[in-house]
């Protein structure tokens, strides 16, 4: 195709498309993608581009998975749709809530599906509070979550977002949701005399819940490694003090397992690091690995007992609920994440990005940190290295390097000047040295 391919498309979109988080600025050098094959992603100019955030964070297997093609299409032959509401049932739902209950969290073994991760949080915050009525405690409605934490737009789920710009347009957000500091390693000051890092952020939630007052928190809100914030790693003694906080004040606590789950960090869910159970979970994008939309929540036996035993139905209701197609190809992803070993392909290869990343720019004057978990890495640009001082937002650093990584052949996401690489799980690790190489070279250019 000619190079004026994609210009001409991306001036037809312009005319009549709409886009998540839509600027037309941001859009008028867009990429249009045709085509995928494995961890590359072609555009209109038939131009091959590494795919490094996994399309968003989802496409953990890749294109061309021709299972996954099968799966879907043999379902939707088969049958393509049924109701998923109560009295209404379908085998690949059944089918992929047995398999969650068997790869999940022990105690967690009772499975509701979305269409994808907002919707997920948003049935989270239901069943939180509907737990809390059912136990005799109505006033725990409240939901913490952090800073830098993102759980989707929904207006619910926006308002569990700790992120300020997605808010300013469509305030005031809801009353009762509110957000604590990060245990962000980088940049989290722990107060003096605190036990550690961890220990000092991690009772950052204490602290929340005692300014609230337990009685009305019903849960927290947390992504094991915080991903569209910037890929923030906590520190190991981090979750196990959350878990302690949870349990000493009777508040859920709820994994958001969007980005992390199926293997992405080197485990099959995040919090297995560090061996802490949530109450509740949530998952979407690479149980299909984005060949389907699905998500969904994830119940402990605790708070599905006693929803059964309350008798009443749970008036909350997805048309696409449980999907047979969607359930089809998650059954068929969850057989490729588990014969090919993702949790344990994504802790190799993710060791090998990071390390690579390490000697490529642990000394540049301008990278203040390189981080990551399993096969989810971030570079943070800075101002100056001693003091961790940012550019001006006004210089547009992170999205000249991002510029610059196009122009060299991968694409990927920023935050601000958090360069966020997650690639696909099957990336070579001849692709995972390219990346490397790319970003060191785009970071070269635009900073020197
Ligand atoms: C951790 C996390 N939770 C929730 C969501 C929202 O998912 P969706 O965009 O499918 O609504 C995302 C999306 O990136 C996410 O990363």
């Amino acid at each position: 195709m000619s190079n004026d391919a994609e210009a001409a498309l991306i001036d037809r979109d312009a005319a009549h498309l709409i886009h998540p988080l839509h600027s037309r600025s941001g859009h008028s050098a867009g990429k249009v993608w045709v085509a995928g094959e494995g961890a590359y992603l072609i555009d209109a100019n038939g131009d091959r581009f590494i795919d490094g955030l996994s399309g968003l964070w989802n496409n953990t297997a890749g294109n061309g998975r021709v299972e996954l093609v099968e799966a879907a299409a043999r379902q939707m032959q088969e049958l393509a749709y049924a109701s998923g509401y109560t009295g209404s049932s379908n085998p690949r739902a059944i089918e992929l809530a047995e398999r969650l209950s068997q790869l999940s969290y022990s105690n967690i073994n009772h499975f509701y599906f979305t269409s994808g991760g907002g919707e997920a949080t948003d049935s989270n915050i239901k069943m939180a509070r509907y737990y809390w009525k059912l136990r005799g405690k109505p006033e725990k409605t409240k939901v913490i979550s952090r800073v830098w934490g993102y759980h989707g737009v929904t207006i619910a789920a926006m308002c569990c977002t700790g992120m300020s710009p997605y808010w300013k347009m469509f305030e005031p957000r809801m009353p009762g949701f509110l957000h604590i500091p990060t245990p962000y390693p980088y940049r989290y000051e722990a107060p003096e005399g605190s036990p550690s890092q961890g220990i000092a952020a991690a009772d950052e939630l204490e602290k929340a819940i005692l300014a609230e007052g337990a009685d009305t928190v019903a849960m927290f809100l947390a992504e094991p490694v915080q991903g569209a914030g910037g890929v923030l790693v906590p520190q190991d003694d981090y979750f196990p003090r959350i878990r302690e906080i949870c349990d000493k004040y009777d508040v859920l606590l709820v994994s958001d397992e969007v980005i992390t789950g199926f293997g992405r960090t080197g485990t099959m869910f995040g919090l297995q690091h560090w061996g802490v159970q949530p109450d509740l979970m949530q998952y979407a994008k690479a149980i299909t690995s984005g060949y389907f939309p699905l998500g969904g929540i994830g119940v402990s036996d605790e708070i599905a007992e006693v929803m059964q035993e309350s008798g009443e139905p749970w008036m909350h209701a997805y048309t696409y609920s449980a999907h047979p197609v969607g359930c089809a190809v998650a059954l068929a992803m969850l057989d490729v994440v588990e014969k090919e070993d993702f949790p344990a392909q994504a802790a190799a290869k993710g060791e090998r990005l990071l390390s690579g990343l390490r000697s490529a720019l642990a000394d540049h004057p301008h990278v203040g940190d390189i981080r990551g978990l399993g096969l989810m890495c971030a570079v943070e640009y800075v101002k100056d290295r001693a003091t961790k001082e940012p550019f001006d937002a006004k210089d547009g650093t992170g999205t000249k390097i991002h510029s610059a990584t196009v122009e060299r052949g991968m694409f990927s996401r920023v935050r601000g000047d958090v360069y966020c690489l997650a690639p696909p799980i099957v990336t070579s690790e001849e692709t995972l040295d390219k990346a490397v190489e790319i970003l060191a070279d785009a970071t070269r250019a635009v900073l020197g």
